[in-house]
């Protein structure tokens, strides 16, 4: 019966996600939902033994936000910004205790500007990056980094053959993860890390 549930919320969550893309094909990015295998690639990167809470970006139906609390992150240490009202919707009501930050992760200074948690042990990041001009997603990169305890990553998703943005010397380094080819599209991840003396 768990199973037969399984697979009904994830044709469910497939659809909603595909309803988000044909409505907002530029901000959603993919038809379909980051697969498990690759959302525990990703959350294997949080690093061990910190309390701090944990960032999501862009959510959308869940997929790596089942994977984050399916890793041991309590659902009160997580908090999450999405754009999307739809999706919004969706996961409060399918994530209890997670918090919901309705904004825009590009301005991440006014999305937790009413959170009281302005440190963070790693940022992840499902935004469709290649989507936006390369100065947002180099602050982006930047103010992330900013939110963290020396060393936490801040990890991207991205199924482009070249960094999304590129390392800068002096500011932070750029690293990617193996390919996941079984995600649709296949996809790595790229982790950003502030260079020692930043952040
Ligand atoms: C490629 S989907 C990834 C969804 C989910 N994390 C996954 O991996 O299946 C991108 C998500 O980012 C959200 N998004 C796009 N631009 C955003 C922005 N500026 N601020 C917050 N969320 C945004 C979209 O609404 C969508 O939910």
């Amino acid at each position: 019966l768990a199973n037969a549930r399984d697979i009904r919320d994830r044709v469910a969550n497939d659809f909603r996600f595909l309803k988000g893309w044909m409505t907002q094909p530029r901000s959603v990015g993919s038809i379909k939902p980051t697969s498990e295998q690759a959302a525990r690639l990703m959350v294997s990167l949080i690093p061990a033994g910190s309390d701090l809470p944990v960032l999501e970006l862009g959510p959308g139906t869940g997929a790596i936000t089942k994977a984050i609390l399916a890793a041991g992150v309590s659902p009160e240490r997580l908090v999450c910004i999405e754009y999307n009202a739809g999706f919004l919707s969706h996961l409060k009501k399918s994530f209890k205790g997670v918090t919901f930050l309705q904004g825009n992760a590009f301005d991440l200074k006014s999305a937790l500007a009413n959170h009281p948690h302005q440190k963070f042990a790693a940022v992840l990041s499902g935004l469709p990056l290649l989507n936006f001009p390369m100065a947002a997603r180099t602050k982006l990169v930047e103010d992330a980094i900013g939110l963290m305890e020396q060393g936490g990553p801040y990890v991207q998703l991205c199924y482009g053959p070249k960094a999304p943005v590129p390392a800068k010397a002096g500011g932070f380094s750029a690293t990617p993860t193996k390919w996941v080819l079984g995600n649709i599209p296949p996809a790595r991840f790229w982790v950003y890390r502030a260079e020692c003396g930043q952040a």
